[in-house]
């Protein structure tokens, strides 16, 4: 804890970033990553397989970005620096652990973004401001160079920070939230599609929580009533057993995974 603390206060994070929570999510997964990484194994191999295999369905390898680059844990990253001329990773934060890992690579670049637009919407906010911001989604480091973008489990995630932030704050009803959440997803699934640029969308779709007994207790979508096409590579990631968010039950996420969304197989 004390370790986690005194890392949250030397990373270097813009304020509208930590207000959001990114920082402290960012710092929470390396750890959970730690505790849990061979039950997490089997997930984390299939997404790099699955970016292995979009990648080399490319037909030129000149840039390539990942979306949510986070900690780097499902992300093949010497494979790609590789395959391609230029790799960009994107996220709100990158941790020094990454900044280490891309340091050994000279055509690695790094970009620090909120890919909704919101962050920056929200921290202005009032109190007494009847709407919620407006998501104004982009791909940051797209040009004309780019050949594969990734999209690497954060569609899901895209909503986190957000409510972490405006529910304590403004008074919006659950619907209306419900709302939001749907129009950040969608926003992102719109500036891929718009992009025209092969695309490789991994995201979890449901959270299932099963008792000791292995009997499904809840399901929760991930996605907010978003729905995805049919044709996704599909598997499930044991997210936590029980004893690491609940001693009554583990939870399972059910993932889809798009080697050229939104079309499927190959
Ligand atoms: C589940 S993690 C992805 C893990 C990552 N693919 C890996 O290999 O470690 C989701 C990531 O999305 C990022 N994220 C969430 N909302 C974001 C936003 N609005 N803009 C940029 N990154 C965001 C988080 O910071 C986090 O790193």
């Amino acid at each position: 804890m004390i370790l986690e603390a005194l890392q949250y206060i030397r990373t270097p994070c813009r304020a509208e970033f930590r207000k959001l929570g990114f920082l402290h999510e960012a710092i929470a997964l390396q750890a959970r990553h730690k505790r849990l990484h061979s039950l997490w194994g089997p997930h984390l191999e299939r997404c790099k397989e699955l970016i292995r295999k979009a990648s080399r369905l490319c037909p030129q390898h000149r840039q390539v970005i990942v979306l949510g680059s986070g900690i780097l844990s499902e992300i093949p990253l010497d494979f790609l620096a590789r395959q391609f001329k230029q790799v960009v990773l994107v996220d709100a934060v990158h941790l020094n652990a990454v900044h280490d890992q891309v340091a050994g690579y000279g055509n690695v670049e790094m970009i620090e973004s909120d890919i909704t637009g919101l962050a920056v919407q929200l921290v202005a906010m009032k109190r007494r401001d009847r709407e919620l911001p407006t998501p104004q989604p982009s791909i940051p480091g797209l040009c004309e160079e780019t050949d594969l973008v990734i999209s690497a489990n954060l569609l899901s995630q895209l909503c986190v920070g957000p409510l972490h932030y405006a529910v304590p704050r403004f008074g919006f009803s659950n619907e209306q939230y419900i709302e939001w959440c749907r129009d950040i997803i969608d926003g992102h699934i719109g500036v891929l599609f718009e992009s025209g640029i092969r695309t490789c969308l991994i995201t979890d779709l449901v959270h299932v929580e099963r008792d000791r007994e292995g009997r499904e207790l809840k399901r929760e979508d991930m996605l907010f009533g978003s729905a995805l096409p049919d044709g996704a590579w599909i598997w499930e990631w044991k997210l936590a057993p029980v004893g690491e968010v609940s001693r009554r039950y583990s939870v399972t996420a059910v993932v889809n995974g798009f080697v050229n969304f939104p079309y499927p197989g190959e």
